[in-house]
């Protein structure tokens, strides 16, 4: 596999995307596990987004690729969206992200494919390698399917992990840090989240999203304090690195950042909270809870879906420190750095 960088038309050398000199060789050709990555990992990858995240965004010409400011480096690669699970934000940014950067994108739909037919997820990633395909985005709910595809074919084909089950949403946990970052104007190539008191409220059994950012928050040096009803958290949840709570009220106190999380009814077997009125009493997040035990100017963030007045009150979903519109910008950013990075790296045996 040849490296997805455009070439440096005097010297014939690939010319990688800003924020690259934190580290070269880029290391990974694929995203399968977000402890995967390291910390110059993470501030490599950040940089690089943010430098997509400038040239694409904040120029206003959010529909150009100017191959001089390396969008274009796909040209001539393949990206199918393998989604065997619903979603809205992260299968259309990967595939704005793909588009922006030149590549051809095919959308797998599970329901007109031949899954329907009984074809497993083994043959099917077969058949897109045999078609020449150069990377899939995986999303599934059987948490630790991308670790298996990389198994067996991670010498083929780049593969990136979109979510899978309850494990893991590496890019999600990804552009959380980009969007934390830039609101408290961190420098992304030094600095740290140490300090910042980050209060993760919502289904944590469930979250794959939770666990990415406990990942990705330590490693940045934040402190991560989690809080759900008893049946929505983890026994073992503080192994990676957090204070759990059942109190909100006690956990938002000197909060910096509160991340709402969705309560993931499609992924509950049994009645987790007696009702949804309930759960909402004692754990929804309005703007007097916020105002009354989080530091002045907290930042709100949610990774979406969000079910409004259930585990957040509309008025602080479009709040004015709300970041949940910035998140959902910025991971369009996010995944172009992924996509432009993985598959500049050749795929070698492991
Ligand atoms: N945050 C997130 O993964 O949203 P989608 O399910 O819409 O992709």
């Amino acid at each position: 596999v040849s490296s997805a960088f455009s070439s440096d038309s005097s010297s014939g050398k690939p010319s990688p995307p800003v924020g690259v000199e934190l580290l070269t060789p880029w290391p990974h050709a694929h995203l399968i596990t977000s402890s995967d990555w390291d910390l110059v990992t993470v501030r490599t990858l950040l940089k690089t987004a943010n430098h997509y995240f400038q040239t694409v965004f904040q120029t206003g010409s959010s529909s150009s690729c100017n191959p001089s400011d390396n969008h274009s480096v796909l040209t001539g690669h393949s990206v199918v969206n393998l989604f065997y699970e619903q979603s809205t934000r992260t299968r259309i940014s990967f595939e704005l992200a793909a588009k922006k950067l030149g590549a051809t994108v095919i959308n797998f739909e599970v329901s007109t494919s031949s899954v329907g037919k009984g074809e497993s997820l083994e043959d099917t990633l077969s058949t897109l390698i045999a078609m020449g395909i150069n990377a899939i985005v995986v999303r599934h709910a059987s948490s630790g399917t991308p670790v298996l595809l990389h198994r067996q074919f991670g010498e083929a084909i780049h593969i990136i992990n979109a979510g899978d089950g309850t494990h893991d949403h590496p890019t999600q946990g990804l552009l959380d840090l980009l969007t934390l970052f830039n609101a408290f104007e961190l420098p992304l190539g030094t600095g740290t989240l140490q300090g910042k008191k980050v209060v993760i409220v919502g289904d944590i059994l469930h979250s794959r999203v939770a666990r990415s950012n406990l990942y990705f928050l330590n490693l940045l040096g934040a402190t991560v304090h989690v809080v759900a009803p008893p049946a929505l958290l983890p026994k073992n949840i503080e192994d990676l690195g957090c204070t759990a709570h059942h109190h909100l009220e006690k956990a938002l106190q000197d909060a910096d950042v509160v991340m709402g999380l969705r309560l993931q009814r499609e992924r509950q077997s049994d009645q987790f909270v007696a009702s949804l009125a309930e759960y909402t009493h004692f754990y929804g997040l309005t703007q007097d809870r916020l105002q009354r035990f989080c530091k002045p100017g907290v930042f709100i963030m949610h990774p979406g879906p969000v079910n409004r007045g259930v585990e957040m009150s509309s008025d602080l979903i479009d709040h004015p420190q709300s970041l949940i519109t910035k998140q959902v910008r910025y991971g369009v950013a996010v995944r172009m750095a992924i996509l432009s990075l993985c598959l500049s790296k050749p795929l070698t045996k492991s």
